[in-house]
């Protein structure tokens, strides 16, 4: 598509919703960087870019990470909104909207989807046959089944992969298949599920594919089309944290139903805040410009359905679909024990996310291929490139001006067509922008940083002492370093930023870069951008892995958990050890005991958990113990207790008790020599 450079575009874009369940990993965020610079690109280029995500709430996976959390998903996926926004906004994602897929809007829309393609004659029904598990009281995903591989006989593979031999299967090819929430062998049932017949729109997909993806992904999905597309199934059995389908009690949307829908229904929110139409970028026949930015990994999904689903409930469909490949680390797949699954969290306590943003943006270029954070890399770059040749220029240029020069630009240098060369590339890093390869944008900046450099070391204004000339080749090398910040500012907003406020300007536009400033006051030089230090990177992995053992050490031991469950048939109340081994029982010392006075049956505690670790404990023993008896005293507690919120605070755990209740109660304690914090097994 052409675009004249007055026309004001009208953009809507956004990430792929990342899963409620798992902190955000710079993995994700190479996919939020990309389009971070696209939407700060074109928002200063003063084009209307919508830019917006949210998380992804729903499915099997998520319901069962809550409960083994003992913690509603509600709650659950409440709390990762928190840890994705904040991990966001501190790597600079200049979302202008974030949602979620567990929101009102969305639970609507899905229905009006659906309700439009039952009318159209797309949706259907019919039974299939599933593994269920009879101690879960649910249908059990491909994921949630284990066993032995039935190819190469390796134990503990997923029902649909073996991770060892790679071949593929169904789960009831595997030998001594297991729940892999409780180990009971599953067994197989019948339901019905709802079906949408993506095959009605084979045609239509054909054509519109590819022109609206790049070609080494459309080429790979017209694959599909050489035979007839199959039904998608959409439904799910409860229970199920999602949307129940309208008309059918008992059936919930599948995830990846409501999750592209994530994508409208957050358009919604923030198009309603301003009083305007969803149907502006998302109707039939809205003309404006619509961008998805995914992984590879989810083609399939936002090629064929998502745009299948639009069209069948007749809402527009996206402009393009932009793939990026997956982030390897130091040429391998990011690995947990090695400490290179990178939490964004984990990669902030120790490094500034401008690093991250310079180092991705010199890499990505629009293509599928997988994009290698080699650390050494990623070091020698930012140092020698973003600090030694970009940022010196700027700190070197405005420090001496500050120190010598009254803090003011003077005249230009007339011997020089510097600025000029820099103005006249602009042109062209517009287009690399645009066109999302931000790898040649860099490459071309730096050229310009190496010009700039060089006429700096020519001019030597530290050796000079012709204090006018050296005026003006400082005023002529903070100008160029001040176009160099605007030309970076999609990838470096902060900088930017920085920048503006010495030079005592307002927030840059695109096309501030035309403009040269001379004999004007400047502010005072606050400092740029450090450079990487290696023992930081060195520190942020060794942080990454004690987190991944801490976790590894806190799961229950998954062989003998499953050794351990009740046989299929073990009667109703029955428990496994697993079960058992789910309750975090310990030893704790009360610390301090008082009875709360307006509440008839309650005490706080505070009890020492673990050396050193304390919490507060309200139980209802007021009736059959005076509070200070019990100070001093070891105790037995629930310590993996979800915390409640009581009308007198927190209560963090339980005190176990013997008795009925009221005064009949009784403390229970170990024997004498037990320690705080052991277990209780
Ligand atoms: N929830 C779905 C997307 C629903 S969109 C309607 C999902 N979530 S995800 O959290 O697994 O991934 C979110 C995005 O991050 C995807 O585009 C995925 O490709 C991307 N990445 C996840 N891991 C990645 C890497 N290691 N490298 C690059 N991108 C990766 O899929
Ligand atoms: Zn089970």
């Amino acid at each position: 598509m052409l675009h004249t450079e007055n026309s004001k575009r009208k953009i809507i874009m956004t990430c792929a919703l990342p899963y409620a369940n798992g902190p955000i990993h710079l993995g994700h965020m190479l996919e939020h960087i990309e389009a971070d610079i696209y939407a700060r690109f074109q928002k200063m280029c003063g084009h209307e870019c919508i830019f917006l995500c949210a998380d992804d709430t729903h499915g099997t996976p998520i319901m069962i990470k809550a409960r083994e959390l003992g913690v509603k998903p509600e709650d659950y996926v409440a709390q990762s909104f928190k840890d994705h926004t904040r991990d966001f906004a501190d790597f600079a994602i200049g979302f202008d909207h974030y949602g979620s897929t567990h929101s009102e809007e969305n639970k609507k829309l899905s229905e009006v989807f659906y309700e439009r393609l039952k009318a159209k004659g797309h949706i259907h029904k019919k039974p299939i046959e599933q593994l269920y598990c009879n101690h879960d009281k649910m249908f059990l995903p491909d994921r949630f089944v284990k066993g032995t591989c039935p190819k190469c006989k390796s134990p503990g593979q997923y029902g649909d992969s073996c991770d060892v031999c790679a071949s593929t299967y169904s789960p009831s090819d595997l030998i001594n298949p297991g729940c892999s929430i409780c180990g009971t062998p599953p067994v197989k049932k019948e339901s019905d599920h709802i079906f949408f017949k993506l095959n009605n729109f084979k045609e239509e997909l054909k054509k519109w594919l590819p022109h609206h993806t790049a070609p080494e992904v459309s080429k790979k999905m017209m694959e599909w089309f050489n035979e007839d597309l199959r039904d998608w199934d959409i439904s799910r059995d409860e229970p199920y944290f999602g949307f129940q389908i309208p008309g059918e009690p008992g059936k919930y949307f599948y995830v990846w139903v409501d999750a592209p829908m994530g994508y409208v229904s957050a358009a919604q929110q923030y198009l309603s805040k301003q009083g305007r139409e969803l149907s502006e970028f998302w109707g039939k026949d809205s003309k404006t410009e619509c961008y998805h930015f995914i992984g590879k990994d989810i083609v399939y999904f936002h090629t064929l359905f998502w745009p299948a689903l639009l069209q069948g409930a007749d809402f527009r469909t996206p402009t393009a679909v932009n793939v990026h490949g997956h982030v390897m680390v130091n040429g391998e797949k990011m690995s947990k024990s090695k400490g290179t699954f990178i939490n964004a969290r984990t990669y902030l306590n120790h490094l500034d996310p401008q690093f991250l943003r310079y180092y991705y943006a010199t890499k990505i270029n629009g293509s599928v291929d997988d994009m290698d954070l080699n650390l050494d890399d990623f070091q020698s770059r930012v140092n020698s490139d973003l600090v030694g040749k970009i940022v010196n220029l700027g700190s070197r240029g405005a420090q001496m001006l500050n120190k010598k020069f009254g803090s003011s630009l003077y005249d230009l240098d007339p011997s020089t067509e510097i600025l000029k060369e820099l103005q006249s590339k602009q042109a062209q890093i517009h287009k690399h922008y645009d066109e999302r390869d931000f790898a040649k944008a860099t490459t071309l900046i730096r050229e310009l940083a190496d010009s700039v450099n060089k006429y700096f070391d020519e001019k030597a204004p530290w050796k000079s002492t012709d204090e006018a000339e050296v005026k003006r080749v400082l005023t002529t090398t903070l100008n160029a370093f001040r176009i160099l910040a605007i030309y970076l500012k999609p990838v470096l907003p902060m900088l930017a930023t920085k920048v503006s406020e010495l030079l005592k300007e307002p927030e840059y536009q695109w096309t501030d870069a035309q403009k040269i400033l001379t004999n004007q006051p400047i502010n005072a030089y606050v400092h740029l951008v450090q450079r990487v230090d290696a023992d930081k990177v060195k520190s942020m992995i060794e942080e990454q892995k004690a987190q991944f053992a801490a976790q590894e050490a806190a799961k229950p031991k998954k062989a003998a958990a499953q050794a351990a469950a009740p046989a299929a048939d073990a009667p109703v109340g029955v428990i496994g050890i697993d079960d058992f081994n789910k309750v975090d029982l310990r030893v704790a010392t009360v610390l301090e005991a008082e009875a709360i006075p307006e509440a008839d049956k309650l005490l706080k505690f505070k009890v020492e958990v673990e050396p050193g670790q304390t919490r507060q404990i309200i139980s209802g023993i007021k009736l059959a113990y005076d509070p200070a008896t019990l100070i001093g005293r070891q105790i037995l507690i629930v310590a993996n207790l979800a915390p409640r919120k009581m009308k007198f605070g927190m209560s963090e755990g339980m005190i176990l008790c013997a008795g009925e209740g009221g005064s009949d109660l009784f403390v229970l304690s170990p024997d004498k020599g037990a320690k705080t914090g052991q277990k209780v097994k």
